[in-house]
């Protein structure tokens, strides 16, 4: 499958690790460090080792986990770094979901001002979104993503073949981010997607989301404007995400929260914004399809409403949505009142 030329970096697709071997032969690293979390140690770093040329490295690993994504593992990571005499020419390769690659890429581009990395997704969600457009980041005091940097990796290296160990859930859950896509700018693949189940998702599939988030990235890398498209969903979802990683013993994963979070704004988009009511009745009979209810009770919408007043997305106090227009046409900069927030809030909860 075709490569794919992002800001300054190419995102190669292969189940052969070729394309990795000649980046490293390259040898311009002093040293090579693979960070992983329990789950990517035993189930892909395994498949990924055996096909490299290389047998000195150090390995730092985390544990798995969204409530992992914080400083205080960064710190881990850096002390490691330190610990095994990382240089300015050493080498960080993301093995892991958007978590790992999210705080990998965050470590290595604040390291000594900044090693370079390079992102090897495992998860679908990583594969089909997180790994692309240089956004890195922590969590910290339950707010997602709010510490950060932008930072291009140099290379994103996707192999279909790491999606056989991947559970069914965690699949469901990176299967939102590509019904965002479809919902944000490509209609026909959105119809395409409602018609698969996301066991069935292809590497062509793969390919198209990644396509279409690039073409959005290149023509806007620091999202000034364009690019907030992608936050179709997420001002409502990290609010639930947030709210459910503080309260629920088995916590929504990224993807569920931000189906919840499209559902409400799809009502948002209904009612600012021109969105017609058979098309969002196609998508919230699509999201129910696939995703569990998340119970949002009553009594929780003020404090969901509060978490969206801390939204690093926001300016000057107000809530900013990205919201549809139209099934494959998404407008940005659309800011709502609280009332809006809690009447697409008990939309969801009675839907
Ligand atoms: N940077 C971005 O543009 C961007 C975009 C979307 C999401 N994200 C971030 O991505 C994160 C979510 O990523 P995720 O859904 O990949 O979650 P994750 O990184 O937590 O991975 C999910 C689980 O799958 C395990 N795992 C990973 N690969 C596996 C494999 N091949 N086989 C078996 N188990 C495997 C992990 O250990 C983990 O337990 C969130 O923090 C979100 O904020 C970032």
């Amino acid at each position: 499958m075709e490569t794919i030329q992002s800001i300054s970096y190419p995102v190669v697709f292969s189940n052969d690790f070729t394309a990795v071997n000649l980046f490293l032969q390259q040898g311009k690293y002093s040293k090579i460090f693979f960070l992983v979390d329990e789950k990517t140690e035993k189930f892909c770093l395994p498949m990924l080792l055996s096909n490299l040329d290389i047998t000195d490295y150090d390995l730092i690993e985390v544990s798995s986990g969204e409530e992992n994504k914080n400083i205080d593992f960064c710190i881990g990571i850096w002390r490691m770094l330190i610990d095994f005499k990382a240089d300015r020419n050493s080498l960080l390769i993301n093995v892991g979901g958007g978590v790992i690659t999210d705080m990998g890429g965050f470590a290595a581009s604040t390291f000594k001002r900044g090693i370079d990395f390079v992102q090897v997704p495992t998860t679908l969600l990583s594969q089909v979104d997180a790994s692309v457009g240089g956004k890195t980041g922590i969590d910290m005091n339950h707010l997602k993503n709010i510490i950060g940097t932008f930072a291009q990796p140099k290379a994103v290296f996707i192999n279909a073949d790491f999606l056989k160990t991947l559970p069914t859930r965690q699949l469901v859950s990176g299967f939102a981010e590509m019904l965002k896509h479809g919902l944000i700018a490509d209609r026909n693949y959105f119809y395409l997607l409602k018609e698969v189940s996301p066991e069935n998702v292809s590497p062509a599939m793969v390919h198209h989301s990644v396509n279409l988030k690039n073409n959005v990235v290149l023509e806007d890398p620091e999202e000034k404007g364009l690019r907030k498209t992608l936050n179709f969903g997420h001002t409502v979802g990290h609010a639930i995400e947030s709210f459910s990683l503080k309260n629920d013993p088995d916590p929504l994963l990224h993807g569920e929260a931000i189906a919840v979070g499209m559902v409400c704004e799809a009502y948002l988009s209904t009612r600012k914004n021109g969105l017609s009511k058979q098309e969002f009745d196609i998508i919230v009979q699509t999201f129910k399809q696939f995703y569990k209810k998340y119970t949002v009770k009553e009594v929780w919408v003020p404090v969901l409403v509060d978490l969206m007043k801390s939204d690093k997305k926001n300016s000057s106090g107000n809530i900013n949505c990205s919201l549809l227009t139209q099934i494959g046409q998404c407008t940005i900069d659309n800011y709502c009142n609280e009332e809006e927030l809690c009447a697409s809030l008990l939309f969801y909860l009675n839907c």
